[in-house]
């Protein structure tokens, strides 16, 4: 298939995708429609909340054990996915033997534009190590990975793997795992669970920098399928649901509105009090994410958590 017709079909399942998420009972849209520059800006804010521990706790992580974690690894290729702003991947290139000597790191993430901002930023930090970068989706192009014959370590930071459903985590897995080589790792970033007045207030801040940026979600629809939601018709919310293991993040209609996609050449009817479901984030236990790996050929090698076991960073390898 050529370039052009590769777009082609990818724009085309991702217009049916939306068109699906938006018939449903209980409407839907990808998490990943919170990223333009603006969505991107205002996640950076949240990390900076008093509410929202993943972060900070991430980081005190990587701080403590990103030599061990690197020497572990011994990759020559680090490839980070959703990498954003690009600030964590500092605290394991500080500390990485290869990284002037040939070493290479990948950074896929959807938005083209923060993502040539941190190639940027990272080439002028680390002169001798070669950046590039992919503009892709995590679920579906990570075959778009230029292939090295050094180890490779991809790291996932954030929780964001929280972000795939179930069935969708394990196709994720699984295809990780296709094309992982014995020398090749996995590093994950996975929020764990934890009382649900913790989970929620980081979900709910008192700033209401969350709500901005759930809501941010419908002006990137407007503007990349040429959408017309209205965003004053709508309010944030977030709640655990303890069964599912899963925060939900919805926007609800408070009064009638409606609002036609032109793209998917839909219009989508809202009553008050309808709502649109725009995230879940996963939360796990290391048997949890035990099980999923087994399933698909994976095994945990290493699991790093922080005093409180708010969050882990699991280190993962093909099964022997
Ligand atoms: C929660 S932020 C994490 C950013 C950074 N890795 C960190 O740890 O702070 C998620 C990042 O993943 C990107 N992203 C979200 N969904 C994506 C998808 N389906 N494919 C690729 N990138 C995605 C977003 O643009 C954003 O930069």
């Amino acid at each position: 298939m050529s370039d052009e017709s590769s777009e082609t079909s990818g724009h085309n399942r991702e217009l049916d995708a939306l068109r699906d998420g938006l018939s449903r009972p209980l409407r839907e849209i990808a998490a990943k429609y919170f990223y333009d520059d603006r969505g991107s800006a205002l996640f950076e804010r949240i990390t900076e909340l008093r509410e929202y521990y993943p972060t900070r706790t991430e980081i005190s992580i990587l701080e403590r054990d990103a030599r061990e974690i690197m020497a572990d690894a011994r990759a020559g290729h680090l490839v980070e996915l959703g990498s954003g702003a690009g600030r964590k991947i500092r605290l394991l290139l500080d500390r990485w033997e290869a990284r002037d000597e040939g070493g290479r790191c990948t950074m896929l993430d959807v938005n083209q534009s923060f993502l040539d901002q941190s190639i940027e930023a990272l080439a002028r930090a680390y002169p001798r190590c070669a950046f590039d970068g992919v503009v892709g989706d995590f679920t579906t192009d990570l075959d778009r990975i230029a292939p090295s014959s050094a180890p490779r370590l991809t790291v996932f930071f954030a929780g964001t793997i929280g972000n795939l459903y179930p069935h969708e985590r394990l196709a994720f897995f699984r295809s990780i795992a296709a094309s992982m080589r014995p020398e090749d790792s996995l590093l994950v970033g996975v929020d764990l669970v934890k009382d649900t007045a913790r989970l929620e207030s980081a979900y709910n801040d008192s700033e209401g920098v969350t709500a901005e940026f759930n809501l941010n979600a419908l002006r990137v629809l407007n503007a990349r399928f040429d959408a017309d939601f209205d965003e004053s018709a709508f309010e944030h919310r977030a709640f655990f649901d303890r069964a599912q293991s899963w925060i939900e993040m919805r926007l609800r209609a408070t009064r009638a509105t409606s609002a036609l996609v032109r793209a998917t050449g839909q219009r989508v009817e809202l009553s008050a009090g309808d709502e649109i479901r725009t995230e879940i984030s996963c939360k796990f236990t290391a048997d949890s994410l035990r099980n999923d790996l087994a399933s698909a050929g994976l095994a945990l090698r290493a699991w790093r958590t922080d005093p409180r076991h708010d969050f882990a960073l699991a280190h993962i390898w093909s099964a022997p």
